[in-house]
């Protein structure tokens, strides 16, 4: 098993247990953290791209077809994975950041919870769904 945190979602960090083979995408949904994936999950639209803050050597070495859509991204630093290719490989911690244009994507998938969030953010000045600890 690996743990994945997330530190940039609307309640702060989150984090979620996930046995190995399970992609960064698939750790952000179990975890319901604002990963958009527009594509699906198939490498073709970079709208899963997140910052690997800690654990970037647990994960799947990068393959050329992730690199070239990383290529397209906004915001691409030397720890910049595609979230539905980064597949966890070793046991440890991993933790990310989810890249503005991926958490955008997501609220643009999910306009319900945009349209939530949004209200809490006018009501409350913050999108947190609980109060800070
Ligand atoms: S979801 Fe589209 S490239 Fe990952």
């Amino acid at each position: 098993m690996a743990t994945v945190r997330f530190l940039n979602t609307d309640d702060g960090a989150v984090e979620v247990e996930v046995p190995l083979g399970t992609t960064l995408l698939e750790a952000a949904q179990k975890a319901n953290a604002p990963e958009g994936s527009a594509c699906g999950g198939v490498c073709g639209c970079s709208t899963c791209h997140v910052h690997v803050k800690q654990g970037f050597k647990l994960l799947s070495e990068m393959a050329d077809e992730e690199n070239d859509i990383l290529d397209k991204a906004f915001d691409v630093v030397a720890v910049s994975r595609l979230g539905c290719q980064a597949k966890i490989e070793r046991e440890g911690l991993v933790e990310l950041h989810i890249t503005r244009e991926s958490y955008e994507t997501w609220y643009n998938e999910h306009p319900k919870e945009r349209h939530a969030r949004d209200e809490r953010v006018k009501l409350t000045g913050s999108p947190r769904t609980k109060p800070a600890p």
